[in-house]
């Protein structure tokens, strides 16, 4: 059987070749997303993304036990990674460690993402000294989106030293990996110089040991939703608009189905 990739190994990979990371909440997605990907992640970005969500607050850690088992029976070779929700962990680390190790038991996951930088040190390393490897989360941070006042470029100017000192603090709180988000590219490029453990950029810049994309935003899976850090790979939102249409046409003008898509009285 293929062995999947590990927190370890990652961790190892500071500083060499860029580590290829994408979101999957799917099964189906899993399995294409495995063969060119380090790590999966299971973003709690889910609740936007398939449920309608209007922010990540509202996404509970049964969806992302649901959407982490989804995806762990389309990987063999990434390490997956699942994010913790709003309200599981930012209590105490005992809350943490709780919803944690029930994200890694019933999924079958290896890792878990949490946000912030200096004030989750303490749950960090809680974690990380109790069996759970964590990767951290820091600059624009999404579930903070009420406190932040939005969905702002993060660290400019008289901001960099709180996000460089955030990156800090994850990676000395035993981290393996650290999500950059949303930072100018000479912050990330100097966070990415200064501290020991990977980091995957989203909207930081091409310095990062790693990069990671929403796969339905990279795909263009979506008409109305292009933030200017998100490449279109593809634009499956218009093939799908113009293979509904052809299926709606066909199907009001009889000629769907056809014979060979009907069956006979004789098998
Ligand atoms: O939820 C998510 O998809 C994420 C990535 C964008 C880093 O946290
Ligand atoms: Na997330």
């Amino acid at each position: 059987p293929v062995r999947a990739l590990t927190p370890a190994a990652v961790m190892a990979r500071k500083g060499d070749t860029p580590l290829v990371c994408l979101t999957a909440y799917t099964t189906p997605v899993a399995k294409l997303v495995d063969p060119e990907c380090d790590i999966v992640l299971v973003g709690d970005s889910v609740g936007m993304v398939l449920h309608g969500l209007p922010s990540t607050l509202g996404v509970t850690l049964e969806m992302m036990i649901m959407h982490g088992k989804a995806v762990m029976r389309g990987l063999g070779r990434a390490l997956c990674v699942v994010d913790m929700p709003f309200g599981s962990y930012e209590e105490s680390p005992a809350q943490a460690f709780r919803h944690a190790a029930r994200l890694l038991a019933e999924t079958g996951a290896a890792a878990v993402k949490l946000e912030g930088g200096l004030h989750m040190k303490e749950t960090i390393s809680f974690l990380v000294a109790r069996g759970i490897p964590v990767m951290g989360h820091v600059g624009l941070t999404p579930q903070s989106v009420n406190t932040l006042g939005g969905y702002k470029v993060q660290g400019r100017d008289a901001d960099a030293g709180r996000v460089l000192a955030d990156a800090h603090a994850v990676a000395d709180a035993g981290a393996f990996a650290v999500v950059l988000e949303k930072l100018p590219s000479a912050l990330a490029a100097t966070i990415t110089n200064e501290v020991p453990v990977p980091t995957i950029g989203i909207g930081a810049g091409p310095a990062c040991d790693g990069q990671i994309l929403v796969v339905d935003d990279m795909l263009g899976l979506f008409a109305d939703f292009r933030p200017k850090f998100v490449k279109r790979f593809a634009t499956l939102a218009e093939d799908a608009g113009a293979a509904i249409h052809a299926y709606a046409e066909e199907v009001r003008t009889g000629r769907f189905p056809a014979q060979e898509h009907s069956f006979g009285a004789a098998s």
